[in-house]
């Protein structure tokens, strides 16, 4: 008998997270949909009538909430296939010396202790579910490679690349796989919460180029859950053709 795939995503409100629930239930995955804002989280349901949905109103950062979300999942959610940990933000495009210390609190407070939350939470419930079980982080280019603004946002994605290797190797033998999925420029509402609003900022920022879509990264998503169980990408660097690195910088009397 077929395996019933259930998939928990955060952040599922927007962007990627709202994208990906899309592509899952195309292909008649039951959702565990999360994120603050209920009143999207109630549309996604109503739009999604083809397959199972729960919803649940969800800060990654508070952890008893994450804890009790999970233990609380109904029985047919409850045996979880992928943990798509999506849910993330850079605040503060502006160089480090301009930046509020709350600003970078709480990029690390939903980039990395969020993340961490979410995956401590269901991990038993994925080591259960066992071969093919997937854990998709996701990263950034951020976390890889530097740039002027992105000090804590880009620090904080270095970390969701290496948390991933290294839960890979105390996964090892589990069946469970885990992959840093790290997307370039995308259009979202990414920028405009970034920039705290700046709906001119953030146009500017994607007018006159090909950045990837939301779609785009939701179609990696499901490509890498739907492997065969033998196969983990352990990352995914994925940016638009249209972008590319810059030069090293170099200050001149
Ligand atoms: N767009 C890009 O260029 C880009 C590139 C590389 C990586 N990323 C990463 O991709 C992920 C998704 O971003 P996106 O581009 O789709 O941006 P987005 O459209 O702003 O979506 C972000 C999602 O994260 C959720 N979220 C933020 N803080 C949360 C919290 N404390 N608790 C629960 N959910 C929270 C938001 O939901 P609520 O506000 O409703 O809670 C929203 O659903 C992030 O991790 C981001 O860092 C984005």
């Amino acid at each position: 008998m077929m395996k019933n795939n259930i998939a928990f995503i955060t952040g599922a409100t927007s962007g990627f997270g709202r994208a990906a629930a899309r592509r899952f239930a195309q292909d008649g995955w039951s959702l565990v949909l999360s994120g603050r804002r209920m009143e999207r989280l109630i549309e996604l349901k109503e739009e999604l009538t083809d397959v199972p949905v729960h919803i649940i109103q969800l800060d990654v950062r508070d952890e008893e909430a994450v804890q009790q979300a999970v233990a609380e999942l109904p029985a047919e959610f409850a045996q979880v296939k992928l943990l798509l940990n999506n849910a993330g933000l850079a605040l503060a495009p502006q160089g480090a010396p301009q930046v509020e210390l709350k600003d970078w609190h709480t990029m690390i407070d939903t980039n990395i202790k969020g993340l961490v939350n979410v995956t401590h939470a269901l991990l038993p419930r994925l080591i259960e579910t066992g071969a093919g079980a997937t854990i998709l982080n996701v990263g950034s280019i951020a976390g890889q490679w530097p740039y002027p603004g992105s000090h804590v946002y880009g620090a904080s994605k270095a970390f969701v690349k290496q948390f991933s290797y290294n839960l890979r190797c105390d996964l090892q033998g589990t069946g469970v796989r885990v992959t840093d999925l790290a997307p370039g420029i995308a259009e979202t509402e990414f920028t405009l919460v970034r920039t705290k609003g700046d709906q001119q900022a953030s146009d500017n920022l994607y007018n006159g180029t090909t950045p990837l879509s939301a779609e785009d990264i939701a179609e990696q998503m499901f490509y890498i859950a739907t492997l065969p169980d033998h196969i983990n990408i352990n990352r995914v660097e994925v940016m638009p053709t249209r972008q590319a690195w810059s030069a090293f910088a170099i200050d001149r009397d």
